[in-house]
C-alpha cells in the first residue's frame, strides 16, 4: 500500500445521505441572532465569551463554589517549531510516552519500534487521547496520588512497526490491537515532579481485553454473533472520555469502521453498513487480511460489536469492561456526563460530517439506581437533537413504539432501535451537523458547549452550522430548558466562530487567540474554559490555515472577552485531554500522533520516522511518541490564573 493510502483517523465525508434538514437549511428566519455572535467573541471585544453566558437560564441546578477564573498567563504565539511551548511561569514535564512500560520492572520501550505484540500489551498505548484523574486519597493528598485513566484512540504504522505497514502480519495486528485501548496507572507528585508507581490498579485494556454487554443489547443478540464463534473482545478507537460521580470511567468508541474489510469482492454494505461507513479497505490497516474476525465477509457481526460506550472501573483491575448499549451505537465522540435531581445525563456526539449530538437520561435517579443494584447507563432514554430555526430544540426520544420507531417501519425492539441508532435518529428528523466533537457543562449556568470542528457544508448563516463549506469550525451553546438536562426543550446559539480573520472576516479573533478546528474542550472548577484543536495534518500550516500554526490549546475567561493561547504542540501532533488534580495545580493534557505524515513537512518511513517530527526524546535514532505532559506553575498555583 502507498503512504497515500496510510491509515489516518480523520475522514472529512459524511455517511449520512438522508434529507434530513441541516441547520443550514433553516436560516434566514435566525439572520437577526447574528448579533449575539457579534456582540460576541469580537477581537478583544468585551463581550467575547461573556455576552451568551449572561444571557443563559437563571437558576443553576447545583450551587457552585465559584472561584476567579481570570486568565493570568500571557498568550504565547502561534508555532511551527516541533516543540510543546507552555507560557513563561510554567513547566511541562513529559509523563507517559507511548511504550512507556506500565510496571518498572516491565518491557523497555525500544526506539526502532522492534517491541513484540506482547510487551506493547505491559506498555502504554499509543496515541493517547481522552483522559480523567482519579483521585486516590480523601482530601488535598488526592491530588498527590491518583490514577490516570487514558484512552488510546489508533496506532500510526510507520511508527508503530520497524517496517511500516506495507507487509501486514498476524504479529502485527496483535501489536497494533495492544496499542489501543486503555491504560490505569497509578501516579504521584514527589519532590514537585509527577512519576509512574507500580500498583494493582495499573492495567491495560485492549483490542483483545474480554468485554461485556448490559442494557436492551446483549452479547448474544444475533446481530452481535460471531460466525467464528469468536466471544466479545476488546474496544477500539477510544477517542473522547467520561467519568460518573460513582467513579467510573467511561471510552467511546470512534471511527471503528476504519478496521474492518474484505477482499471478497462480491461483498455489498447492508443500508446499516452503509449509514456507518464500512467499506472493504476501511481507514487502510489491512487486518481483514491476515485476521479473519476484522474480514466483513468472515465475520459480518464483528463489526456490530463496536460503535458503544465501555464503562471501565479503574478501581478494580479484575472488573470486565461494559458496552452500555442504552447509550446508542454511533461513532461516539465523548460521554460528557451531567446530571439533573438526580438523574444521570450523558451528553455524545456523533463524529460525522453531517451526523448528531445525543443524550442519554437514566430512568431514575443514578443513586436509587445503583441502591437496587442497577445500572444508571442500562435503563433510561437516549434522545438526538433538533435545533429549530428560531433559536429552540428539541431532544427526540428514540424510542421503540414511539413516532416512526414502530413495527409497521420495520423496526423490531430497543435492541433493533439502538444498533441502527443513526437510522433511527434519521426517521425523527435530527438535525446535521459540522462533526460533533466533544462537550462540555458549565457547572455556573448548566449551559452545555458542544464543539463542531469542521464540515464540508451543510450550513447557512444563522443555522447551527453558520457557515458553508465551514474550513475552521465553531462552539455550539445549548441552554437546556430551566438549566434542567432531563427537559426535552432548549435553547442554543452559535458561541464561537474559529478561523483566520485574514481568510473569513465573521471571525473575531486575533494573534493572541487564532485557531481552528475545534475538538477537545473542558471547563475546569473556576469556570475557566479550555479548547483544544484537531486540525488535519492535510490542512495544517498550509492555506488558509497557515497562519494558526500547530494544533494548540487555548483558555477563556466566560466572563469577560479574554480568550488566550496556552499551548502549541510540536509538528504533526493534535492537542488532546485535559484534567487537572482537584487543587488544580496539575493540568494533564495529550499530545497525540506527533510526527504523522503531513502536507506541510512531509512523509515519514521506516527508514526515517522522524521526518515530521522527533518529539519528545528528540533522539537521533528514535521516533515520536504520543505522551501525556504534565503541566505546573513555578511556585505553585491554580493552571491559568
Ligand atoms: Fe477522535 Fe472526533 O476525534
Ligand atoms: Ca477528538
Ligand atoms: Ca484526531
Ligand atoms: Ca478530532
Amino acid at each position: 500500500m502507498t503512504h497515500d493510502a496510510l491509515p489516518t483517523n480523520e475522514r472529512t465525508e459524511g455517511s449520512n445521505t438522508s434529507s434530513n434538514p441541516a441547520l443550514s437549511d433553516m436560516i434566514e428566519a435566525r439572520l437577526s441572532r447574528r448579533s449575539l455572535l457579534d456582540n460576541g467573541f469580537g477581537a478583544g471585544a468585551v463581550a467575547f465569551l461573556g455576552g451568551s453566558v449572561v444571557a443563559t437560564n437563571a437558576a443553576p441546578a447545583v450551587a457552585q463554589v465559584f472561584r476567579d477564573p481570570t486568565l493570568g498567563f500571557s498568550a504565547i504565539p502561534t508555532s511551527q517549531a516541533d516543540a510543546l511551548v507552555v507560557p513563561q511561569g510554567y513547566t511541562a514535564d513529559v509523563l507517559i510516552p507511548w511504550g512507556q512500560p506500565l510496571f518498572s520492572d516491565g518491557p523497555t520501550w525500544k526506539r526502532d519500534a522492534s517491541n513484540t505484540a506482547a510487551e506493547q500489551e505491559q506498555q502504554i498505548g499509543m496515541h493517547h487521547d481522552g483522559m480523567h484523574y482519579f483521585p486516590l486519597l480523601a482530601g488535598p493528598r488526592g491530588s498527590t496520588r491518583g490514577l490516570l485513566v487514558l484512552n488510546h484512540e489508533y496506532v500510526d504504522p510507520i511508527l508503530l512497526y520497524t517496517d511500516g505497514a506495507t507487509v501486514m502480519t498476524q504479529e502485527k495486528v496483535n501489536k497494533a490491537l495492544a496499542a489501543h485501548g486503555v491504560t490505569v496507572i497509578k501516579i504521584g507528585l514527589v519532590d514537585g515532579k509527577w512519576q509512574t508507581m507500580d500498583s494493582p490498579y495499573n492495567r491495560r485494556i485492549t483490542g483483545n481485553s474480554p468485554v461485556a454487554f448490559s442494557g436492551p443489547v446483549s452479547a448474544d443478540h444475533p446481530m452481535l454473533r460471531s460466525e467464528l464463534s469468536l466471544p466479545p473482545r476488546g474496544t477500539l478507537n477510544n477517542c473522547a472520555h467520561g467519568f460518573t460521580p460513582w467513579n467510573t470511567y467511561l471510552a467511546c468508541e470512534e471511527n471503528w469502521n476504519g478496521y474492518f474489510g474484505t477482499t471478497n469482492a462480491g461483498w455489498r454494505a447492508t443500508p446499516l453498513e452503509a449509514r456507518y461507513g464500512v467499506t472493504t479497505v476501511g481507514f487502510g490497516y489491512n487486518w481483514h487480511r491476515v485476521n479473519p474476525r476484522f474480514d466483513l465477509s468472515q465475520n459480518r457481526n464483528e463489526i456490530n460489536r463496536f460503535g458503544w460506550v465501555v464503562e471501565i472501573d479503574p478501581f478494580d483491575s479484575q472488573s470486565i469492561p461494559v458496552k452500555r448499549t442504552a447509550l446508542g451505537r454511533i461513532k461516539h465522540e465523548g460521554a460528557t456526563y451531567a446530571e439533573a435531581n438526580g438523574f444521570a445525563v450523558i451528553y455524545t456526539g456523533d463524529d460525522e460530517n453531517g451526523d448528531y449530538f445525543y443524550k442519554f437520561v437514566s430512568a431514575e435517579p443514578w443513586r436509587v439506581m445503583r441502591a437496587k443494584g442497577r445500572s444508571p447507563l442500562d435503563e433510561g432514554v437516549l434522545y438526538v437533537a433538533k435545533f429549530l430555526a428560531d433559536g429552540t430544540g428539541e431532544w427526540l426520544p428514540l424510542e421503540f413504539g414511539r413516532g416512526p420507531l414502530t413495527r409497521a417501519n420495520g423496526w423490531q425492539d430497543q435492541a433493533d432501535v439502538l444498533i441502527r441508532t443513526r437510522m433511527a435518529a434519521d426517521a425523527l428528523g435530527a438535525t446535521r451537523l459540522d462533526r460533533p466533537e466533544w462537550c462540555a457543562v458549565n457547572p455556573l449556568t448548566q449551559n452545555v458547549y458542544l464543539t463542531l470542528t469542521n464540515g464540508t457544508g451543510w450550513g447557512s448563516p444563522g443555522g447551527p452550522n453558520p457557515r458553508s463549506p465551514n474550513p475552521y469550525g465553531h462552539i455550539l451553546e445549548v441552554m437546556p430548558e430551566r438549566g434542567d438536562h432531563t427537559a426535552t426543550k432548549m435553547n442554543w446559539t452559535v458561541y464561537l466562530l474559529a478561523g483566520d480573520p485574514a481568510f473569513d472576516p465573521a471571525v473575531r479573533l486575533n494573534a493572541t487567540n487564532v485557531f481552528g478546528s475545534p475538538d477537545g474542550i473542558w471547563i475546569d472548577p473556576d469556570g475557566r474554559f479550555w479548547i483544544q484543536t484537531d486540525i488535519s495534518n492535510s490542512a495544517q500550516n498550509r492555506g488558509n490555515y497557515l497562519n494558526i500554526g500547530n494544533n494548540q490549546m487555548l483558555a477563556a475567561d466566560p466572563t469577560s472577552s479574554d480568550l488566550r493561547r496556552f499551548m502549541t504542540g510540536p509538528r504533526g501532533c493534535e492537542i488532546t485531554g485535559v484534567i487537572t488534580t482537584p487543587d488544580q495545580q496539575t493540568m494533564f493534557v495529550n499530545i497525540q500522533h506527533p510526527g504523522e505524515t503531513s502536507a506541510a513537512w512531509g512523509t515519514p518511513t521506516p527508514a526515517n520516522p522522524r521526518v515530521v517530527s522527533n518529539w519528545p526524546d528528540y533522539d537521533p535514532a528514535g521516533r515520536p511518541r504520543a505522551a501525556t505532559v504534565a503541566i505546573r506553575k513555578v511556585g505553585g498555583g491554580r493552571i491559568g490564573s
